[in-house]
């Protein structure tokens, strides 16, 4: 079916009205006729691009299907070359992003056609910068991640006394702090008030439309908020200051019971980060309750996460946070991994929502694969954001020599995974011999254990 028919009597008619060959004006901004096509005067630079001296890091040798990690920190000019496959490139390049990114400049032979992009490093986001030195703020969400589209994220800094601006927005808000310590506190839609210190480690949550603030204490503070919409922006929430500045100061007068001359002293609006008095150390000071009471604990917004211990594995370690211990956040299920260096987050893909991920610390890699058969290996250092779409598989490898900690973040009742090792250990040698000619010696190692994070 075609939308649109072209008539070639029209197609004629627009040929022939239109200007005729513009002869090239004399400008010394451009060439002559002469340059045009074949080459009779043979002037081609004879510049020799194969003598480019380089080095290869000690696997890139190996057949690409190896695709062991190339650790490019002190090779001497990388190349993408793996195994028997690419070249040299003589330039033009950026040699710190081949350095850090050795998967991308040579990629393992295994990776194939293309699959989303699935970092973000937040380095590359445009900070937000805060009022008086009190803070910043930068964002991850679809403008710099276009399939990133279930959750947003943003890195934000309070120095002492600095606040987040007293708001809400449209989406759900789940925050981890990742330094320091603040207060938060909040009102809900029966009036219920609720008010907390929060530490590095520990995690809160504010429903839609529940309003907030933040304050950091003496120590200052960092958090990454992640939000349940890939289209956040923290430019679109609703601030005090902004609800104030845009009704009419008459209505506000009957509106709070006070004369109109109350708000003659309104800050300019959208103070968004901007520096505070120190918060009383006695957190009661600023506890106020109506007749509706406080926030009931089970209910509460906070969680102390700090205080819960990890599950030590073989690799690693791992905690897992989700609405069966934090009900309020009922949709943000997360685990904090932690993998000693060589160690792996097992294979595995999530069966019922995307995964948002952030990179907390050290140095690591993972491969997505998705359906039919493409693979990207992408390579993910402290500060990052990754995302991996529902049920695409993934791993994490660390590729440093520092412990690697992560965040895993879905939206789901509770947290889980389907791992590779436990399916293939767990479903019949005969039918895994038929599909995948493994030996019977390999086979017999298969476990029917799950292990999350293996050495
Ligand atoms: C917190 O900040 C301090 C001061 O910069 C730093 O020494 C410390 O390593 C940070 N902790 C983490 C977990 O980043
Ligand atoms: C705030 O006051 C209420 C009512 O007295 C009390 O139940 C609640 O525990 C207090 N909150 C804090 C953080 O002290
Ligand atoms: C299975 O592996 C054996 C070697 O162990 C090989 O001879 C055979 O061709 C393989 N079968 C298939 C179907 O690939
Ligand atoms: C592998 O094990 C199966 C089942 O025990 C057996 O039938 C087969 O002969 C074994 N194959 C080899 C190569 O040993």
């Amino acid at each position: 079916m075609f939308k649109e028919t072209f008539y070639l009597s029209a197609i004629l008619a627009a040929i022939a009205n239109a200007a005729p060959a513009a002869v090239a004006p004399s400008n010394p901004l451009r060439g002559g006729e002469g340059l045009i096509g074949y080459s009779p005067s043979n002037t081609i630079s004879n510049e020799n691009t194969e003598s480019i001296s380089y080095q290869l890091a000690p696997s890139q040798t190996q057949d690409a299907d190896i695709g062991a990690y190339l650790d490019f920190s002190t090779i001497d000019n990388p190349q993408p070359i793996r195994g028997s496959l690419g070249g040299t490139d003589p330039g033009p390049r950026n040699l710190n992003y081949d350095r850090i990114n050795p998967d991308k400049l040579a990629p393992p032979g295994t990776d194939s056609g293309a699959t989303i992009n699935a970092q973000w490093p937040l380095g590359l986001s445009h900070t937000k910068l805060g009022k008086s030195g009190a803070g910043w703020s930068r964002q991850e969400n679809i403008d710099v991640m276009p399939a990133a589209t279930l959750m947003a994220g943003v890195d934000m800094r309070l120095e002492a006394g600095g606040y987040r601006e007293l708001h809400w927005h449209v989406a759900s808000e789940w925050s981890i702090v990742l330094n320091g310590s603040c207060r938060i506190q909040a009102v809900n839609e029966d009036g219920q008030t609720f008010i907390d210190d929060v530490g590095k480690g520990d995690v809160w949550f504010f429903p839609a439309g529940i309003p907030h603030s933040i304050q950091a204490l003496d120590d200052g503070v960092e958090f990454m908020l992640v939000f349940d919409d890939g289209d956040f922006s923290e430019d679109n929430t609703f601030l005090a200051s902004e609800i104030f500045a845009h009704n009419p100061k008459e209505v506000l007068s009957k509106d709070l019971g006070v004369p109109v001359s109350a708000f003659q002293d309104l800050p300019e609006p959208n103070l968004f980060i901007f520096p505070g008095t120190p918060a009383p150390k006695d957190i009661e000071e600023q506890n106020v309750t109506g007749s509706a009471g406080s926030v009931p604990k089970a209910e509460s917004y906070s969680y102390h996460f700090s205080e819960q211990p990890a599950e030590e594995l073989e690799g690693g370690s791992v905690k897992i946070i989700d609405p069966l211990s934090f009900p309020i956040a009922k949709d943000f299920s997360a685990a904090l991994v932690t993998v000693k260096p060589g160690g792996l987050r097992e294979i595995h893909w999530h069966p019922t929502s995307d995964e948002w991920t952030f990179f907390i610390q050290g140095q690591g890699r993972a491969t997505v694969f998705t359906p039919p058969s493409d693979a990207t290996t992408f390579d993910f250092m402290g500060g990052d954001v990754g995302y991996f779409p529902q049920s695409n598989s993934h791993y994490i490898e660390n590729t440093g020599s520092e412990d690697l900690i992560f965040l895993e973040v879905l939206q789901a009742d509770h947290f889980s995974d389907v791992s590779l090792a436990q399916w293939v250990g767990s479903t019949s040698k005969q039918i895994i011999q038929d599909t995948l000619n493994l030996s019977n010696e390999t086979l017999s190692k298969l476990s029917t254990e799950k292990k999350t994070v293996v050495l």
